[in-house]
């Protein structure tokens, strides 16, 4: 049995994800670990929140509450609302467990150990009216790149590109917005990737097989040299993982704690042990040590082209600097942005939909359904209200709903609520079975290379085909003249129906289940043999009509919710 590793880039803690952020990552993982499932493969999917840096405590600040139990809370809604979304992680884990602050202080023994940390004497901002130093988002200004007016003190937020405080132009305190600040000498560790880049450089090589957007990325950091100069991993903040090599303390680093950034990927192996600890299973080592098992292991990453250099160049420098027997990644999957109507989706300023406000207003696989066949794989793609009522009226309710829909109904007025028994397959089911066999082993095809939109293409092509069967076959004509060649199409239709809800449930789990136990089946065996799958449901086989799957979004619902959510979130 294949063996899966997935992990969706971990959310940060501060605040609800919008959609953007969610079919960046959670959500195509979940489509392939649900895809995986169905193949019959061991999955381990993994996720969970990034709990540490200054966005946490800032937003705990902001939230009044002391930052331990700001994230603990907010673990819980993001956890909510992800299992509204129906993205059955195996565990959805937190950057601040205990499990990780001990992988993340052994790593950072590990590399001291092979030489590849060492130690800077630096200026940092320092600001007297706060008593503190002001790494990252606890200061901003202008961008020295592109002018931008709020830049971070990592990142500026409009170019995208990696800031150290010092850079900024007129840079003042996000605390106090104080502009009296000076710089003072403070120690911090170093992580020496340079050592690594030829390693890294060979590694990236042998990936020709990786999305261009993930390569070209981490070439870019590679040959610019930007992302490989040797990294600050230690902050002067309070909330994070104490700096420590493995158990014992570091001398000169009392006070202060692992950059966001180097544990945050940790935890994608410390959720593995979260999951155990948990009572949830009883053996991480067989998906992340080569020597204990997880040499036959793929490992998938999913992402948004933001954390790229990270996951191809920083954390991999982490893995091969460690020399131990960690599983390295296979393949990150990576993608660019989802705008929002003309504009950006942001989580500082409000714009756009966020997840709960989503599932306030439909249910998750409408979105799903939509993110998902709208993946901004190739290039940015883009949310506006009408593209999404059509794209879920059309596609939800007019193709399959509807043949959902008339199928069954029809077969319960002339047939009653069970499969039809009378003939056999002909002429016209066969064309339609050689058909479905080629689409869908190209829906294989696409699925097992990632290919989101392909995919739900795809999809929509088989379910199309099934409406295309029906409206030739026209059994409600037929009927009247030859029942038995009638009960013949109805049985095809409702064996479609089964077949759909197996090969759509990646996408549309909710839906799909309410398929399945429409049909009366738990037979949920992927269609290596169409034939085979297209007979599973035989004459005399009981159903039940289910209720509408899915309602369209009406021209007012549609104008409601562009106007509801045209400002900006308080
Ligand atoms: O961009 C983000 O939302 C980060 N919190 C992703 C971290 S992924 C990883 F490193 F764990
Ligand atoms: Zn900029």
């Amino acid at each position: 049995m294949a063996r899966h590793l997935i992990t969706s880039a971990i959310p940060y803690i501060n605040g609800i994800k919008h959609l953007g952020n969610l079919v960046g990552s959670q959500l195509p993982a979940d489509l392939f670990a649900r895809y995986r499932r169905g193949r019959g493969d061991e999955v381990m999917f993994l996720c969970a929140t990034d709990e540490h840096g200054t966005p946490a405590e800032l937003a705990a600040t902001k939230a009044g509450k002391p930052v331990a139990e700001y994230c603990a809370e907010m673990h819980d809604v993001q956890a909510k609302i992800a299992d509204g979304f129906r993205l059955s992680f195996d565990h959805f884990g937190r950057s601040s467990s205990a499990q990780n602050h001990k992988l993340t202080q052994h790593f950072a023994g590990r590399l001291f150990e092979q030489g590849l940390i060492r130690e800077v004497t630096e200026t940092q901002m320092y600001s007297p009216a706060d008593g503190r130093f002001l790494p990252d988002r606890y200061i901003e200004g202008t961008c020295p790149n592109c002018g931008f007016d709020s830049a971070r003190g990592d990142q500026c937020d409009n170019c995208t590109k990696q800031l150290d405080p010092t850079d900024l132009i007129e840079p003042y305190s996000t605390i106090s917005g104080s502009k009296d600040l000076e710089e003072r000498e403070t120690k911090h560790l170093y992580l020496c990737q340079s050592q690594l880049k030829d390693k890294l450089a060979t590694w990236i090589d042998s990936k020709s097989d990786w999305p261009i957007l993930t390569t070209s990325i981490a070439k870019k950091w590679l040959n610019d040299g930007d992302g490989l100069q040797d990294r600050g991993i230690t902050r002067d903040l309070d909330w994070g993982i104490p700096v420590k090599r493995g158990d014992a303390d570091w001398p000169g680093m009392e006070g202060k704690v692992f950059y966001v950034w180097f544990d945050a990927p940790i935890e994608y192996i410390a959720a593995a042990q979260e999951w155990v600890d948990s009572g949830k299973g009883d053996d991480w080592e067989r998906w992340w040590r080569t020597d204990k098992g997880a040499d036959d292991v793929t490992y998938t990453q999913f992402m948004g082209k933001d954390n790229v250099p990270f996951h191809t160049l920083s954390f991999p420098a982490t893995i091969f600097g460690a020399d131990e027997d960690w599983k390295l990644v296979d393949y990150i999957k990576s993608f660019n942005y989802l705008n929002y109507d003309g504009g950006q989706f942001s989580t500082s300023r409000g714009r756009g939909v966020f997840m709960d406000q989503a599932l306030e207003i439909l249910p998750a696989d409408y979105w799903r359904w939509w993110l998902l066949s709208h993946a901004p794989e190739s290039s940015d793609s883009e949310f506006t209200w009408e593209n999404f009522q059509a794209g879920v009226n059309k596609d939800l309710a007019d193709v399959l709903g509807n043949f959902v829909s008339r199928v069954t109904k029809f077969c319960r007025s002339k047939f009653g609520e069970e499969v039809p028994s009378a003939g056999d397959y002909g002429d016209a089911e066969n064309a339609l079975i050689a058909d479905l066999t080629t689409k869908i082993r190209a829906y294989e095809t696409h699925m097992d290379a990632m290919d989101v939109r392909k995919s739900a293409g795809e999809l929509r092509a088989i379910w199309v085909a099934g409406n295309e069967y029906l409206q030739n076959a026209a059994p409600w004509s037929t009927f009247k003249t030859d029942p038995d060649l009638a009960a013949v199409q109805i049985r095809m239709a409702l064996n479609l129906i089964r077949l759909y809800a197996v090969l759509s449930a990646p996408f549309i789990p909710d839906s799909t289940g309410k398929l399945l136990s429409a049909m009366n089946t738990l037979d949920t065996a992927w269609p290596d043999d169409v034939t085979a799958a297209l007979s599973a449901l035989p004459g005399g086989h009981a159903f039940s009509v289910p209720g509408n799957l899915f309602d369209k979004i009406t021209d007012e619902q549609r104008e409601d919710w562009q106007t509801k959510f045209a400002g900006t979130r308080d």
